[in-house]
């Protein structure tokens, strides 16, 4: 039997109280679905947005979802006049104060802000409030570019920096209209503690962090077919997605899956996201290569390239004992890959010489 202390009631609905929980996950754990804008599970909360307020009986104002922790007795409603007109309110106010046409902004990312102002609506089209935020001109990081007039202060940016990258290269800077994100003495951040992970534009809600060279190529990323994959930087196995360009064959960026559906907590560091030139670089070996007679590299089949090496190892191991013979693997090979590799050098070449970066 739950104690009837431990109580709340969310939209006419009784659920039990947790320590320490927010009214949106409490919400959410009975399938209500309050919107957010500057929220992340990832973070702590800053009510920044304002777009998740809720009212809870006897409070004179509507409360923050994400940051007010429920209580016994508590009532909250999530839905209905005052909450609704909010929203709208709400919406209508952060577009006028960002970049209105939906398609401008999403020139990069998805907008979370045009998605929620979809869904919810708005209280018109107000008219746009000419920003007065600072930009970072002398900002010359390949990787991140901040574009101030899409910002709307949410601070999800400089909260990633700080509480899940643990860096605080960026922080929200100024006051009222000019409030706006900097570093410290607005240098470039390839000159702050910046570890270039791109997290701040993975959890932008406006575009106004974006990734520089997939601005430069110029699809937005809507336009882009995401293909699941495992970043082979290290062993770790952080999963991306490939956004790829089918007509042209192309990979235009990474991204990471969202937050909580992979072992990443859609995170990634500067080599997942942003280190995927190689791919089309014209230095790369897209084919075996083969040392020929007069010394050269021929291009040669995997077929033709395997038979070498196997006829190589062969050659080196009758004319020289097994033990002249060492196996090298990578931490980028998969667990399954390296264990092969061992059981080759063991079982068919029976030398113990076998080594792994990663043990060093
Ligand atoms: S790229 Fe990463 S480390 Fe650099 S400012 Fe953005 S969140 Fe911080
Ligand atoms: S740049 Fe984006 S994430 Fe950062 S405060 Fe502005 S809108 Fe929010
Ligand atoms: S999501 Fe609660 S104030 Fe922004």
């Amino acid at each position: 039997m739950s104690d009837p202390k431990s109580l709340l009631v969310i939209d006419g609905n009784e659920v039990d109280v947790r320590p320490g929980e927010t009214i949106l996950h409490a919400a959410r754990r009975i399938g209500i679905d309050i919107p957010t804008l500057c929220h992340d599970d990832r973070l702590d909360p800053a009510a920044a947005c304002r777009l998740c307020l809720v009212e809870v009986e006897g409070a004179r104002l509507m409360q923050p979802a994400c940051a007010t922790r429920t209580s016994s007795n508590m009532v909250v409603r999530t839905a209905g006049g005052r909450v609704e007109r909010n929203r709208r309110f709400i919406l209508s106010l952060h577009l006028a104060d960002t970049i209105q046409e939906r398609a401008v902004c999403e020139d990069n990312g998805p907008s979370r802000l045009h998605e929620m102002a979809e869904l919810h609506g708005t209280a018109g089209v107000w008219p746009a409030i000419e920003s007065e935020r600072a930009a970072r001109p002398d900002d010359d990081n390949p990787y991140v570019a901040f574009r101030p007039d899409r910002c709307i202060a949410c601070s999800l940016c400089t909260r990633y920096c700080d509480q899940v990258e643990a860096v605080s290269a960026i922080t929200m800077a100024a006051r009222g209209a000019r409030t706006t994100v900097s570093t410290a003495d607005r240098l470039a951040l390839t000159d702050t503690t910046c570890e270039l992970c791109g997290g701040c534009i993975d959890v932008c809600p406006t575009g106004a962090m974006s990734e520089r060279p997939a601005l430069v190529y110029g699809k937005p990323e809507a336009e882009l077919e995401k293909v699941r994959s495992t970043c082979n930087f290290c062993g770790v196995g952080c999963q991306v997605d490939l956004n790829v360009d089918r007509a042209a064959n192309h990979v235009v960026k990474v991204t990471s899956p969202p937050p909580g559906t992979t072992v990443n907590d859609g995170n990634l560091c500067v080599k997942g996201r942003f280190a995927n030139d190689f791919i089309h670089h014209e230095d790369r070996l897209t084919t075996p290569l083969i040392r020929a007679e007069d010394g050269s590299l021929q291009p040669a089949s995997w077929e033709e390239a395997l038979a070498r090496t196997v006829e190589g190892l062969a050659r080196v191991k009758s004319e020289h004992g097994a033990d002249a013979l060492a196996f090298i693997s990578s931490s980028r090979c998969t667990v399954e890959e390296n264990y092969l590799i061992q059981k080759m050098a063991r079982a068919a070449y029976g030398t113990h010489n076998v080594h792994q970066c990663a043990a060093t």
